[in-house]
């Protein structure tokens, strides 16, 4: 039977019927309720709003629950590659090792970048955060394949554009890390795979020998994936929105990485090693820190605490944490910013204001120190999380496109402003 929600409005009432995904998750359906009654629904920040219905990814904030496309997100970062992650959002299943080897094939393909958009980065100057450059190059890409940008593209060319874009992004946000340190760019190789070839072209240079440590590819592995999708986060809702007016793929993601950019979202990364290295320097007095937090009056928060969806453990900030741990022992690095995280994380949840609060640490508080330890600098945390997202932002994209009830995005608004009132001329204001 079709469960219905009641609606009373000045003695009349309305029904809407309830929809329920396959993991029981419930919703009313409001398509028609301006039609019926002549009102909108008020959602600051769309706490409450489902915006489409999605195949790909199942979060379960309460429990602490995160899978693509059914796939536990544990058993992911432990056995699956990051490509074979792209591959299962992006087209649903699991390839097939002939698909994986078409798949790759076509990442080492198209790993190069026209070399006439070299000048693009010339054009900047040294020093710009990469973000700006990532979001630049990718929107540029669609000026150099306007074979592509079509607002109907077939599914042949809809694949082109996804090995040509997850595999170039890499390149790209490589080249922006030599171009704000003033190196020639270093060329991808056929020889290495995705994650391998990525860090030569960051670290390797014509004066010094890059060598491509094993547990630093196994971490940056485990790091993507657990980046690659999370549902309609603010990025990925981003890229509905662009897409919804059949903008081009690539305009999508340049939005996108411009919306991942900010500290409350995919910029938190960096801003935890910044509120980290900002402790550690004032001589390590975690405690003032936590009060900062929790005084309304100062604008100071706890970065890489605190979600919109999971009031519980974040299950990737789990995972990372025991990563870190691997990877420096394995590289047999101490980093004193991991024994303020630890203990920072200890004292907040033990404190009443984030436990009644459900505040955890989320996927951005141990990742900084795991791309520490590798060698990322810090203002190209948010690029790594970009590079790990990209995946999910194209799957919620060619989800979009492919489901017929896509609309053009267009919220409406409770209009605060003034009433109508006469223009009046300058000299008699
Ligand atoms: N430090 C101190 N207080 C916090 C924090 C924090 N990090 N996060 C939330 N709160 C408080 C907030 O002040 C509010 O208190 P009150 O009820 O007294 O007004 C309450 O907790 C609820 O917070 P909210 O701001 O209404 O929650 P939200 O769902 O709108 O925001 C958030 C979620 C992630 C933006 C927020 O928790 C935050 O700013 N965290 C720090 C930034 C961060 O780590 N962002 C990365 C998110 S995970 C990566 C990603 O997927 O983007």
């Amino acid at each position: 039977m079709t469960k219905t929600a009641k609606l009373i409005i000045d003695d009349k009432t309305y029904e809407f019927s309830i929809i329920t995904g396959t993991e029981n998750e419930s919703g009313i359906d409001i398509t028609n309720l301006r039609q019926l009654t002549g009102l909108i629904t008020l959602d600051n920040g769309y706490g409450n709003t489902g915006s489409c219905r999605s195949a790909i990814t199942f979060l379960d904030g309460e429990k602490g629950i995160l899978r693509y496309r059914g796939i536990p997100i544990e058993e992911l970062a432990e056995k699956c590659s990051f490509i074979e992650t792209a591959y299962l959002l992006v087209y649903g299943h699991l390839p097939s090792l002939k698909e994986l080897d078409r798949f790759s094939q076509g990442f080492s393909d198209n790993a190069m970048i026209h070399e006439d958009m070299k000048h693009f980065f010339e054009g900047y100057k040294s020093g710009g955060h990469p973000m700006g450059l990532l979001s630049a190059m990718v929107g540029s890409l669609a000026a150099y394949y306007p074979e592509l940008i079509k607002p109907h593209p077939s599914t042949a060319e809809i694949d082109i554009m996804i090995v040509e874009l997850l595999s170039k992004v890499r390149t790209i946000a490589a080249f922006a890390y030599k171009k704000s340190i003033g190196e020639p760019y270093v060329y991808p190789r056929h020889d290495l795979r995705y994650i391998p070839n990525f860090l030569n072209m960051m670290f390797s240079s014509p004066a010094k020998h890059y060598e491509i440590r094993p547990e630093a590819v196994d971490a940056l592995q485990c790091l993507l994936i657990l980046h690659a999708d999370h549902e309609q986060n603010c990025s990925t809702s981003t890229v509905r929105m662009v897409g919804s007016s059949k903008a081009n793929l690539f305009a999508c993601l340049s939005a996108a990485i411009n919306a991942l950019w900010g500290p409350l979202h995919g910029g938190a990364n960096q801003s935890v090693i910044e509120m980290l290295e900002m402790i550690r320097k004032d001589g390590g007095d975690i405690k003032k820190y936590v009060a900062k937090a929790k005084n309304k009056e100062d604008t100071f928060r706890l970065m890489g605490f605190g979600h919109r969806v999971y009031k519980n453990y974040d299950p990737r900030a789990k995972i990372i944490k025991e990563k870190v741990d691997a990877l420096l022992k394995a590289l047999n690095l101490h980093d004193p910013l991991l024994d303020i995280a630890i203990e920072l994380e200890q004292i907040a949840l033990s404190d009443p204001y984030f436990i009644e609060r459900k505040l955890f640490p989320n996927v951005d508080f141990y990742s900084g120190i795991a791309y520490k330890a590798i060698g990322i600098p810090v203002n190209m945390f948010p690029v790594m999380f970009a590079i790990g997202r990209l995946p999910g932002w194209i799957a919620h994209w060619k989800e979009m496109t492919e489901d017929p009830a896509t609309r053009i995005g267009r919220p409406r608004q409770i209009y605060t402003g003034l009433l109508k009132r006469d223009y009046i001329p300058i000299e008699q204001r």
